[in-house]
């Protein structure tokens, strides 16, 4: 396989290159989204799903609770209040989704323990992951550390609580799109000289173009719009009967995070042993 960047191949996982190759060989091409989805999430090779990908000083990335248990700790103090709101209803479900292996809850419910010990006796603390290692293994950290009885792993029952997610959102896949003089085009992922490449063509669904309509674009900017968040949000927050979702990632409104002047190029970022990249066809899964 001779590839436009040859040190791409060897760094990238062969199984899910392949799996992706022939994906894209069937259709011709593939959204940017299709690819970032099998390459983060596929159910045997995904970065998420197959290894031991995990945020941390020894990862890829650092995230919050990584970093300090005072994000926790203050998390905890927010659900105390969303307790109260609530009436103080027993059981009080926070539905963790992308728990990982649970540094989040374990810093909460340790925070609850400390300084409200009535929520942690009502809370039942829903562990919920595309990777269901990384939920068994925060199951057990929690109750090792004597938090068993409320701990549980996440359902799709509904719900009187909080749904909550920290960096997920920012996980979920992304369409790539390109302004042009007079339209927008989308970003495909094809095959060529042996390695993913870029090919532009006409956007694969017009309402990708729906957070656009009336902002300040300019011929020449790349920007990206996730239909999978928005949709991934509307699903889990119809699981509240009552309650709350606290959803934390990064981000602007779109008039700023669309802006030309300031993100002329879009925010697609990789990271590999905590530095930031550009190029997704680059260690791929
Ligand atoms: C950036 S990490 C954040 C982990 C944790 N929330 C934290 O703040 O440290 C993203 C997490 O979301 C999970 N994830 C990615 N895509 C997902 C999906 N579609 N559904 C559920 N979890 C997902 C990953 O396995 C990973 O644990």
């Amino acid at each position: 396989m001779t590839a436009a960047n040859p040190g791409a191949v060897a760094r990238s996982r062969p199984e899910l290159v392949e799996l992706l190759r022939s994906d894209i060989e069937a259709a011709g091409k593939i959204t940017f989204a299709r690819f970032m989805e099998q390459a983060l999430t596929h159910p045997q090779y995904g970065y998420y799903t197959a290894g031991d990908a995990e945020p941390g000083f020894e990862g890829d990335f650092l995230t919050a609770p990584e970093t300090h248990p005072v994000f926790g700790a203050v998390l905890a103090r927010q659900l105390a209040e969303c307790w109260e709101r609530l009436d103080r209803p027993t059981p009080f479900v926070v539905r963790e989704h992308g728990a990982g292996s649970g540094s989040l809850a374990l810093t909460i419910l340790a925070g609850l323990r400390e300084e409200r010990p009535d929520v942690l006796a009502a809370i039942r603390y829903e562990l919920g992951d595309v990777n269901d290692r990384r939920v068994a293994a925060g199951l057990s950290r929690a109750t090792e550390v004597g938090f068993g009885d409320h701990v549980a792993a996440a359902g799709h029952d509904p719900i009187i609580g909080v749904i909550l997610a920290n960096e997920l959102l920012d996980a979920l896949p992304v369409h790539r799109l390109v302004v042009g003089n007079q339209e927008i085009r989308e970003a495909f992922v094809c095959w060529r000289d042996g390695w993913f490449a870029e090919e532009s063509g006409p956007v694969s669904d017009v309402r990708l173009m729906d957070p656009l309509i009336d902002l300040p674009l300019m011929a020449g900017q790349r920007l990206e719009v996730s239909p999978a968040a928005s949709a991934w949000t509307t699903r889990v927050c119809a699981e509240i009967t009552r309650g709350y979702a606290i959803l934390i990632d990064y981000g602007y409104e779109a008039v700023e995070l669309y802006d030309p002047l300031v993100r002329p190029d879009g925010l697609l970022r990789t990271y590999w042993q905590h530095i930031a990249g550009d190029d997704p066809f680059d260690r791929v899964g």
